[in-house]
Order: C-alpha cells, then structure tokens, then sequence
C-alpha cells in the first residue's frame, strides 16, 4: 500500500513476540525479490540500504524505485538507512523520502552517541521517520564500521540511551556480528541481556543485527557448483526464536541473501551454457532471494505465542 513510518508494525510485533524482517538490498532486482517475498506472505517488512549500496546505486534511484513499488505492491513497507555513520548522512536519507534511518555511532564514546542521536531523533520525529541507533560493539565487519573487539551492551547503559536520546529502536550487541563468518559463542546469545532491556524498556524496538544463519548445505552448494567460500558459521534458528520471544523484534539480514543469489547464480549458468541474457541470470538470483526471504517471514513473523 504505501511506504510507511514502520513504528506501528514494529510496535505491534513486539507485543506479541514475533520478529519483523529487515532486509538489505543493493538494486531494484534484489528490492523487488524482498517486496513481492513480503506481499506473497501479507507481512509488512524493512527494506534497507548500507551507505555502500547507496554510493553503489545512487540515493535518488533507491528512494525511486521503492517509491514505485510502493504503488505496485499492496503490503507496507520501510526504507531504511543501516548503519548510518553521521548525522548528515541520516539527514540527507530522511530528506530525499526514507522513512526509517540508523545512526551507528557505537565506535565512538556513549556522549557523542547520545548528543548525535538525540539531535537526529528531533530532527526525524518531525519528519515522521523513525529511528535506530546502536549501543554496544559487533565483532566483525560493519559498512564503514569496524569494530575489533566485541564488547556486549550493558542494559543500565541502555535504559540511560533510550531515555536521553528519546530513540526508537536499539541495536544491541549480544553474541552476534556481521557477515558469513560469525563469531561462535559457546553459550549462544546473550539471552538474559536481551530479557533485561526489553523489561527496562517497554516501548523500544530492540534489534538484533548479524542475524543470518549462513545454512551450510547451501554454502556447500555453492562450493560444488565452483564457489570457494571458507568454512562458514552463522546463528541458529533456536537462539533466534528464544531471542524474539525474549524482546527482539527487528532481525536484520543481508548475508543469508547474498549466498542465495550467488546459488541461483551459479547453478543457472552451470545448467544454462547457452544462455548470456543477464535477465535471465539476475532472474535465477533474484528468485532465490524471494525464497529466502519467505522462509525468514515465516520463521520470525508468524511465530506462534
Ligand atoms: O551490516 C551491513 C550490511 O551487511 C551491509 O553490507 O556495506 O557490504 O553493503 P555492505
Ligand atoms: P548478516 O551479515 O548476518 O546478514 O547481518 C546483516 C546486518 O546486520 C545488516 O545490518
Ligand atoms: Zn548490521
């Protein structure tokens, strides 16, 4: 129906404890795979861009081409900006149509994180965006992020967040970091850290970001077909489950996406040797991600209380 201010799908997810899908996407192929997945299951989502994928494919063809589909797909969507890294750039997403931004300033110190955010959090509400912002580190490999050490949000530090910045939405760090090759904790994630900023925070959105389960059968796949992916290791669906019944409702995924178009890839020109028409290679990626991204909607979205 209409690109919308995601604050009350998010809201009404998280009380009844299921997950709402964020999704990243590069180009108007892999947005239109996540729109249709969302209009196929009827379940409103969050379409999101890194800033790399907006220098990839430009600010004004993005908000274009999710506006465009916002008239030929009945379902609500969000467009969000993911990891944001200044204040600037969040204003210049919020002023070319987005509806949703992030401000990830978890490298720098908490009062920088708090002024800047609250500064964006003014200037967005009166623009009707919502916003999220970060506390605590992800290991790993963030968009013009990087993070070396993996340090976990401390719920008395987040409750300070949330009431001085006035933030919609948390990312929290509890055990999971980005890309296909995650940080394996031995105890899973950091179940009682999410319990306890959830019962602190009533009205929050708490996000879980680095959620991809990087499936192993199709990394494999992928390696047969001629890929030369490293041996991979992601989240599993139980932690998952448990972390949404717990108090995350926005789950982030970009990895998961990437290895299902890489598959659909590769397996169609594998079979297809004849065939060089790149709709028809696009077509057998984007088709993969359409199915994936079903399967995350039914997982998360339709949990059962
Ligand atoms: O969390 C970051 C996303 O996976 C975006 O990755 O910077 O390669 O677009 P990217
Ligand atoms: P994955 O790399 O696990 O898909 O995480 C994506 C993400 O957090 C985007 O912000
Ligand atoms: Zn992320």
């Amino acid at each position: 129906m209409a690109l919308v201010n995601p604050k009350s799908f998010l809201l009404k997810a998280r009380k009844n404890q299921k997950g709402i899908c964020a999704f990243n996407t590069v180009n108007l192929e892999t947005m239109e795979a996540i729109i249709s997945a969302a209009e196929q299951t009827n379940t409103s989502i969050i379409v999101q861009v890194s800033e790399g994928a907006i220098k990839y494919a430009g600010l004004d063809n993005i908000v274009s081409i999710a506006k465009n589909f916002s008239k030929k797909y009945k379902i609500d969507f969000a467009l969000n900006l993911d990891h944001g890294s200044s204040f600037e750039i969040c204003k210049q997403c919020i002023d070319a149509g987005f509806t949703m931004v992030m401000l990830d300033l978890s490298k720098k110190s908490f009062e920088e994180n708090v002024t800047e955010t609250a500064k964006l959090v003014k200037y967005a509400h009166k623009k009707n965006v919502f916003v999220e912002a970060e506390l605590g580190k992800l290991f790993g490999k963030e968009d013009l992020v990087e993070n070396i050490e993996s340090v976990f949000t401390d719920p008395v530090k987040a409750k300070e967040f949330i009431e001085k910045t006035n933030v919609d939405a948390l990312a929290i760090s509890v055990g999971t970091s980005h890309g296909a090759y995650k940080l394996k904790f031995v105890d899973g994630l950091k179940q009682d850290i999410i319990k306890q900023i959830a019962k602190d925070n009533k009205d929050t959105i708490l996000v879980l970001h680095g959620a991809s389960h990087i499936d192993l059968d199709t990394v494999e796949k992928i390696n047969k077909l001629g890929g030369k992916l490293k041996s991979t290791s992601g989240i599993s669906l139980e932690d998952e489950i448990l972390a949404i019944q717990n108090g995350i409702t926005k789950i982030n995924i970009d990895s998961d996406l990437r290895l299902a178009y890489t598959y659909g890839v590769r397996k169609f020109l594998k079979e297809n040797g004849e065939v060089f028409d790149i709709r028809n290679i696009t077509k057998a990626g984007t088709t993969e991600i359409k199915e994936e991204c079903i399967k995350k909607i039914n997982y998360f979205s339709k949990l059962e209380k």
